[in-house]
């Protein structure tokens, strides 16, 4: 079955938006449990770290299964990861810390994850902003090689999740298991002179 143009951008919009719209249909219902922060704060993490393992199947889809029409999506995917992950520290520093920037600097010094975490939203904020037809036009090919930053920025995420977790370690090691599988992918392309992929791209 080929999905047209239109349902294929429907779908991935629907797949964008549909943790914060679980997320506003939880605390307007009263379902974000005792300590809301928290749970808002996993929602948008796990979302973040989803729509990036996601962006990065992409490139494997489309050269695997040939469904080359996925490509533009790889941007969407990558900027709702992008928006998530700004959600998720917003609510970190505005709603868990109160803006306390020494506690901020303190968390960043003294909680590997927290610095883990950091690297990661580092790592995808010069992608974001570089999306734009325009910048890909201005960069040239350097857009490609900044564009790699995607991979330190999957990797310091799922990093991230790996050490905040704290007795049950299936999910995040399925995230690990996933990242090393869509790296090692690119990795053999990369070594057959293959091109390998990035997320925001056209
Ligand atoms: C400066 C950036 C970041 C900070 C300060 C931060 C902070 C946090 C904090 C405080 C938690 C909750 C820890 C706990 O439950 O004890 C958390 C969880 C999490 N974060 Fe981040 N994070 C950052 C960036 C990211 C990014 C970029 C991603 C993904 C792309 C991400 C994905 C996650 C995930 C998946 C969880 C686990 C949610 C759960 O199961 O509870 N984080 N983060």
């Amino acid at each position: 079955m080929k999905l047209s143009r239109r349902a294929q951008d429907g779908l991935v919009l629907a797949l964008g938006l549909l943790p914060l719209a679980g997320s506003i249909v939880a605390a307007a219902a009263g379902w974000l449990g005792a300590n809301p922060v928290e749970e808002l704060t996993h929602q948008t993490g796990e979302a973040a770290l989803r729509l990036l393992l996601l962006s990065l199947c992409v490139t494997p889809a489309r050269r695997i299964f040939g469904w080359h029409g996925l490509a533009r999506h790889r941007r969407t995917l990558g900027l709702f990861a992008f928006f998530y992950a700004s959600l998720h520290l917003g609510i970190y520093v505005f709603l868990d810390l109160s803006l306390d920037f020494t506690a901020v600097a303190e968390d960043l010094l003294e909680r590997p994850y927290i610095a883990a975490g950091f690297t990661a939203f580092v790592s995808m904020l010069p992608l974001a902003l570089t999306s734009t037809r325009a910048a890909i036009r201005r960069l040239g090919s350097r857009w490609r090689l900044l564009h790699r930053l995607v991979y330190p920025a999957a990797v310091a995420a799922v990093v991230h999740r790996l050490w905040l977790a704290k007795a049950d370690l299936r999910e995040p090691l399925l995230y690990a298991a996933i990242l090393a599988v869509l790296l090692g992918v690119r990795g053999a392309w990369h070594l057959s002179g293959g091109r390998g992929g990035s997320i925001g791209g056209t």
